[in-house]
């Protein structure tokens, strides 16, 4: 029995997923399996982690499941759900863009992640690359194209905090932000940065160090260049292009 997770190798009876998406909200990990997968059954709720098992189009069997918000919960889910023989994991997740011709409400496949996380450090040295697999991000790429939603292609800032780690003061609890922190942002920019979000930059080196594949795609909820707010009206659809994308390009794949 996996000690997070609340489920172990008995629960998934004799089929043997190899695949599992993950989102930070676990309301998202029921969404998938709900509205995306065949024949879902919840195999676990605890913690606040559910853990769906489904089916894909051609009975490939798939877990939707939770990593929490940020890199340490991630961490763990991530080394869990390999202890159950899982070798590919695509999150889908939410992101703010920090370029000012990305649209909320598009999707972001990241190439690669800037990883800002402490996790990252219990398992690689901080100068070990954070790469997406590039199978799995060109079937994205393809994914995303037929199905005619707006995309971008790029890197990613993984950080630690929501907040004061992206720049934010004017909606934080916090209003001092330390002096490198202050032009964070801009610098980002300049960096040809796309977008922030909390997990990917971990998740990526877990990748390379573990032996897995993995790929990240997040709807853009917020545009940093003009407001630090998330867009609730656009949410929904930017989680359900990033979901299809998802989708498309697994069943793009021979599991
Ligand atoms: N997730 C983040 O980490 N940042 C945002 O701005 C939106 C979602």
């Amino acid at each position: 029995m996996l000690y997070h997770l609340g489920f172990g190798m008995a629960d998934l009876g004799n089929c043997s997923p190899r695949l599992a998406f993950l989102s930070g909200d676990p309301s998202r990990a029921e969404l998938i399996a709900q509205n995306y997968l065949q024949d879902a059954r919840c195999l676990a709720k605890n913690r606040g982690l559910v853990t769906y098992l489904g089916y894909l189009g051609d009975r490939v069997p798939v877990l939707s499941s939770t990593s929490g918000m940020g890199a340490p919960s991630l961490s763990i889910v991530v080394n869990e759900l390999i202890q159950v023989g899982i070798q590919q994991i695509v999150r889908i997740g939410t992101c703010g863009a920090i370029q000012p011709s990305i649209e909320v409400g598009s999707v972001i496949i990241t190439q690669g992640a800037l990883c800002r996380q402490g996790a990252a450090l219990d398992v690689a040295p901080v100068e070990y690359p954070a790469v997406a697999d590039p199978f799995w991000t060109v079937a994205m790429v393809e994914a995303a194209r037929s199905l005619h939603i707006p995309y971008h292609l790029g890197l990613t800032a993984s950080v630690d905090t929501f907040y004061e780690g992206q720049g934010r003061c004017n909606t934080s609890g916090n209003t001092y932000l330390q002096r490198h922190l202050r032009e964070i942002t801009e610098e980002y920019q300049a960096l040809n940065l796309l977008n922030y979000e909390m997990e990917a930059g971990t998740l990526l080196k877990m990748a390379g160090v573990y032996g897995f594949k993995a790929a990240c795609i997040c709807g853009v909820i917020a545009q940093r260049t003009q407001s630090e707010a998330i867009r609730p009206e656009s949410k929904e659809i930017a989680i359900d292009r990033a979901i299809q994308t998802t989708i498309k390009a697994a069943e793009s794949f021979e599991q």
